[in-house]
């Protein structure tokens, strides 16, 4: 047994992809201090996470920004209950600093360290945002490296109802940021360039699209984009796309990924009988997806939740809010916890 106590102050640490991060939480809802120091800018001119990079910036910003959470929420390390730490899945090496340092203060201090699914910390991020809200409820995570639909029935059990059979979300529009020469994180780029286009110039395909399943699939979009650029070259000579025709192609590519998502969302609705959906994960950020999926939703008269942009990307907070809930619920790791990059979820 953990034996922690509904008020307990859990430390969060989070390093699965680019982000270094932690995080004091109180009684799983109250956070006193969420710092995260980002790696964007190392790994932009590489157009995308150099995973060794990453892992040495990781064992660099780690014990500096766990310093800074503490001494931003006002605590002394000794007032720390218990350490949560995600421990997959994401890069190994990233993985392997966070959790090296969480088993470390777990040790020296002698308090329960519980691994954290970093998926099941993004779905933690709506409870951190709206402590109203309660299961059950529909999450759909969209990040980088997962895109899942899941039925939360009560805290701490998921089902999952459907997921991408190739490509993520976020990974479909970073890479199609990159062909498009917008650079990387690829997401806010696109969504930028999107804004003026038209989303109806081009037909890029909506795969699975008025099957039965839950499930997405983004490579055959990344391909026709690819492909659309590639005659177009052929045709012009010329790799170059004046401003009016990047924005077309970006919106409409994103219009194609926004349908999608609503479509499975809006199926799961209908099939579970479960009247509110929440958004979790990067791509979260992402201005027109919220706003159709807010608008579709409550036209079918149930409830949507989107976090604030703080906690859909990787962050701590979430890491220590999920962690919480399971040592409340009386489980702990122990001190062999290892990180294991391809760890599932929800199945
Ligand atoms: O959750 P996250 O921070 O890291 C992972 O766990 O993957 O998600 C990062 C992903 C990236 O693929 C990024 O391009 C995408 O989220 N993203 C967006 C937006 N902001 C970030 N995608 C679409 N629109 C955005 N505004
Ligand atoms: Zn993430």
């Amino acid at each position: 047994m953990s034996g922690i106590t509904p008020d307990a102050l859990v430390l969060g640490i989070e390093t699965s992809c680019d982000e270094t991060a932690a995080a004091l939480v109180k009684g799983g809802r109250e956070v006193l201090s969420s710092i995260i120091s980002s790696q964007v800018a190392l790994h932009q001119k590489y157009g995308g996470v150099v995973p060794e990079v990453a892992s040495r910036n990781h064992l660099e910003r780690i014990l500096p920004v766990i310093d800074e959470a503490i001494a931003a929420a006002g605590v002394e390390l000794a007032e720390i209950d218990a350490v949560a730490v995600t421990y997959g899945p994401g890069l190994v090496g990233s993985l392997l600093v966070g959790v090296s340092v969480a088993k470390a203060i777990a040790f020296a201090r002698q308090i329960p360290l519980i691994g954290v699914n970093h998926i099941e910390g993004h779905i933690y991020a709506n409870f951190l945002a709206f402590p109203q809200l309660q299961p059950p409820l529909l999450c759909l995570t969209v990040s980088g490296g997962h895109t899942a639909l899941f039925a939360v029935r009560e805290l701490g059990r998921y089902e999952l109802l459907g997921q991408t059979r190739d490509d993520a979300a976020g990974e479909a529009f970073d890479k199609i940021a990159r062909v498009l020469g917008l650079g990387y994180p690829g997401g806010p780029q696109v969504e930028r360039v999107a804004r003026t286009g038209d989303p109806t110039a081009y037909d890029f395909p909506r795969a699975l699209q008025s099957e039965a399943t839950l499930d997405f699939s983004f490579s055959g979009l990344k391909t026709a984009v690819l492909n659309h650029l590639n005659q177009r070259r052929q045709k012009s000579g010329t790799a170059d796309l004046d401003p009016g025709e990047l924005a077309d192609i970006a919106a409409s590519f994103q219009a194609a990924i926004i349908d999608a998502l609503e479509e499975k969302v809006l199926l799961a609705l209908e099939r579970t009988g479960i009247n509110q959906v929440a958004l979790s994960g990067g791509v979260a950020a992402n201005r027109a997806l919220r706003e159709r999926l807010q608008q579709s939703i409550e036209q079918r008269g149930a409830r949507f939740y989107a976090p604030p942009l703080e906690y859909t990307t990787d962050n701590a907070a979430m890491i220590a809010a999920a962690g919480f809930h399971r040592l409340l619920a009386g489980e702990c790791s122990e001190l062999s916890l290892n990180a294991v990059p391809g760890l599932q979820f929800g199945k």
